[in-house]
């Protein structure tokens, strides 16, 4: 057994994980499926989490659900005492449902409605605000226990454009002067408790960016508690935390980035008289993003003009985020790991009538066959999430393995699901 990188790893050549082979599973439950590694979901939380106590011990992490929002996975991370980040209500009802408790549970929508205000309210989460003229709207309905906006720093990163979520191009976040403006309505309103939130990037690889965005929100928020007279009992630095998911990237080194915040959160609270806010993230990716493999099965081979097609079950629908911003996922012949590369380079797609319906293109694999699977790396975050039923494709199933116990934690769609909530007029029925 050779393993190659955690959790997968190799014997007889065919592709492994959490101690099962995954030709096995592609058999006993078909492809396209989702295969997750629960051992590698919990040391993922324990390093990160390890990492940030080191320096500063009151802390909290807030999994970001949007990443991957199945309950099972869920419920392993509330077990380690994650706390929840939820963008809509429907989130924090999955989260709820996982066992979060609502003291745990933050709240970070965009453009809410009224009906999504006062449903937040009525939850008890922490409510953090993307925008001042929110507030007045939120408190027709009443006072939330605690409150924060959600502030765009002014400089923002990511791995790719459309992952850069602060600066001057984005619809999030609020620009200080403003912010200034809500918190002191927020105080004479008799909101009595407060936080901060920046979420600026996604995918982020670079170990200095944190620490900068970091100092930069605690400054901020020193100079509002100033202006405004208030104290902030969390300061919430988001998540972005990023992933290798090319071969030739290195993990981010998150002891580096958990001892400078947690020794920035040690100095500049007291200088700045902030208190001693709760320090607070809430990545996705890095707690599941690698824990999970896609596997696909080979359809065919088919020589185009410039370059050949090898076409599998798992398309966009399944797994979007190639076609979404051109994004790296690397790619395995589950049963010939170690094969030499042919020397072919080839464009790996799926079976839906987009040409945008790529998983990886100008890659050189081993020879690959009709009826081989392939195993999709990094699929854990934003995999499942963003799969969709487009082309009228049941989306897939997932597995959760664990040191050579498998369970079904996700049935396969059926035909049955596509048309689940459709309703046909009385008059178009005979
Ligand atoms: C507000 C907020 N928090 C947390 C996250 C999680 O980001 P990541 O998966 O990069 O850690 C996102 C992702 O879009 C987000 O929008």
């Amino acid at each position: 057994m050779q393993v190659i990188e955690p959790p997968l790893e190799v014997r007889d050549k065919i592709l492994r994980v959490g101690g099962v082979s995954t030709l096995e599973l592609a058999q006993k439950f078909g492809t396209p499926l989702f295969v997750t590694d629960e051992n590698r979901i919990r040391e993922n939380y324990k390093r990160i989490v390890g990492a940030f106590t080191t320096a500063y011990r009151k802390f909290s992490l807030q999994y970001a659900l949007k990443a991957n929002n199945n309950l099972s996975i869920l419920r392993i991370l509330r077990s380690m005492d994650s706390g929840a980040d939820c963008s809509c209500i429907e989130e924090i009802t999955l989260a709820k449902k996982a066992g979060y408790p609502s003291n745990r549970i933050i709240y970070t929508g965009n453009f809410n409605s009224d009906i999504e205000l006062k449903l937040a309210l009525k939850e008890g989460v922490m409510i953090n605000l993307d925008d001042v003229a929110q507030l007045p709207r939120l408190r027709q309905f009443g006072k939330p226990e605690i409150l924060s906006f959600r502030i765009n720093p002014g400089v923002g990163k990511g791995r790719y454009a459309g992952l850069v979520f602060g600066g001057r191009r984005t619809k999030f976040g609020i620009e200080e002067k403003k912010a200034v403006k809500g918190y002191l309505s927020a105080k004479r309103s008799g909101i009595r408790h407060f936080g901060i939130h920046v979420m600026s990037g996604s995918a982020i690889l670079e170990k200095k960016y944190f620490p900068k965005v970091a100092e930069r929100l605690l400054n901020i928020a020193g100079r509002i508690a100033k202006k405004v007279g208030i104290e902030f009992e969390f300061i919430n630095i988001g998540g972005g935390f990023g992933i290798p998911y090319k071969p030739s990237e290195k993990a981010l080194d998150i002891e580096f980035i958990g001892k400078e915040v947690g020794e920035l959160f040690t100095k500049l609270p007291s200088e700045l008289s902030l208190g001693t806010p709760t320090l607070m993230i809430e990545p996705g990716r890095y707690i599941v993003g690698d824990t999970t493999i896609l596997l696909a099965k080979v359809h065919g081979k088919k020589k185009g003009t410039v370059t050949t097609y090898v076409g599998t079950d798992a398309g966009m629908n399944t797994l979007l985020r190639p076609a979404l911003y051109g994004a790296y996922h690397q790619v395995y012949v589950a049963n010939r790991m170690f094969h030499r590369p042919n020397p072919e380079k080839i464009t790996i797609c799926g079976q839906i009538c987009e040409n945008t319906d790529v998983i990886a293109e100008g890659r050189r694999l081993p020879l690959i066959k009709e009826g081989d699977i392939l195993a999709i790396l990094n699929a854990g975050a934003y995999g499942f999430a963003m799969s969709s039923q487009y082309n009228n494709r049941p989306r897939a199933a997932e597995v959760l393995v664990n040191g050579g116990t498998v369970d079904l934690i996700r049935e396969r769609e059926t035909v049955s699901d596509l048309t689940l909530h459709q309703k046909i007029p009385e008059r178009l029925k005979n």
